[in-house]
């Protein structure tokens, strides 16, 4: 089969689309066509080595697919020939064929293509965890989302009304990822330049109830800044590259937290609930209730531009990679 492989940790650039052979099939896990697969930051990290998760080289890049399944378990929910969307956790998704345990498939509501389907698990579960268990996003309050042109950014614009909250602020650092931002259903659009000021006019002085932060960098202490009294700071990624520190004074003053959030540890140290996440998120998307993802797509020869793309801040949304 096809794949993009990593052999060298030299970035995206490095990746190469290589025939390899087809994976074995391991006990519990189901054999799936790959129609196509997500893309996202932590594939960007892996190419170079720096993500907490570090396969043995040459490795297939990828942690997400949808696409057909060819041989499930006995007795599995899915069987051959159901559309489905899984996860791979992290590796391993960018190739013609992929084996997912049988745990991270679910079926693909019938209203979302196959390339929109790679485009959700990932992302979506993890914005559900951020808001639902880490942030206790009640009804009516305000979100506010940095790199909300991103993948965990549009996903955040596309979900977080379905959960409750009464507006969502979009951060962005250009003119056309705002477009983006409006068009997966931003409330209100800020410039990363001024951005404190503006949501604080936009807000009366309030602030915001939850900042969800992909981003981290030197905006941190404005974020905590940007809180109404009881708000909650998410920390979900470092795409700045610098990892921020919290002075705890600024907590106590404005009665506000500071909270980690990292879906795959909850996902792995708490078996069933990512059955849990997606029984509640399914109807959703099945619904149209939320919007499915309207992903940039790139053929497979094209992976290592794929990957790049969200290395070099250029992806507008979330980026799949299509095999079939
Ligand atoms: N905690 C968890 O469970 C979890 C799960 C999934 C992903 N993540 C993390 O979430 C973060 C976002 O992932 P993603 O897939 O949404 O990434 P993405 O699609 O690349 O979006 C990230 C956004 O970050 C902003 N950004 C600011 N400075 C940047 C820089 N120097 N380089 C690149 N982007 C920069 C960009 O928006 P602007 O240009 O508008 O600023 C960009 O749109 C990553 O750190 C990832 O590891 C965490």
């Amino acid at each position: 089969m096809r794949a993009a492989q990593v052999g060298k940790l030299e970035g995206p650039d490095a990746i190469e689309v290589v025939e390899i052979d087809e994976p074995k099939a391991f006990p519990g896990g189901v054999v799936i066509d790959v129609h196509a697969a997500g893309v996202a930051f932590p594939d960007v990290l892996m190419t170079r080595g720096q993500y907490q998760m570090k396969p043995e080289l040459p490795f297939v890049v990828g942690g997400e697919v949808a696409g057909i399944v060819r041989q499930a378990p006995e007795g599995a929910h899915v069987r051959p020939g159901d559309r489905v969307l899984a996860l791979t956790l992290l590796g391993n998704a960018i190739a013609e064929v992929a084996v997912a345990p049988v745990d991270m498939v679910f079926r693909l509501p019938d209203n979302i293509s196959l390339q929109a389907g790679a485009g959700i698990l990932f992302n979506d579960l993890t914005v559900h965890f951020c808001l639902r268990n880490r942030g206790r996003l009640a009804e009516g309050e305000t979100v506010l989302v940095h790199g909300a042109a991103g993948g965990i950014g549009t996903s955040t614009l596309r979900m977080a009304g379905a959960l409750g909250a009464g507006r969502v602020i979009a951060v962005v650092s250009t003119e056309a990822k705002a477009e983006v931002a409006r068009a997966n259903g931003a409330t209100d659009v800020v410039l990363t330049d001024g951005w404190l000021a503006a949501v604080k006019e936009l807000t009366d002085g309030r602030g915001v109830d939850i900042v969800l932060d992909p981003v981290g960098g030197d905006r941190f202490t404005d974020s905590i800044r940007s809180l109404a009294s009881a708000g909650r700071l998410l920390v979900v990624g470092f795409t700045a590259g610098k990892i921020p520190t919290v002075k705890v004074n600024r907590l106590l003053l404005k009665n506000v937290e500071v909270v980690g959030a990292a879906w795959g540890e909850w996902v792995m140290s708490h078996p069933g609930y990512l059955a849990e996440q997606w029984a509640e998120v399914e109807p959703l998307l099945a619904s149209g209730k939320i919007a499915p993802p309207e992903p940039v797509l790139f053929p497979l020869e094209e992976t290592a531009a794929a990957v790049a793309s969200l290395d070099n801040r250029t992806a507008k949304g979330k980026v799949v990679v299509t095999l079939r």
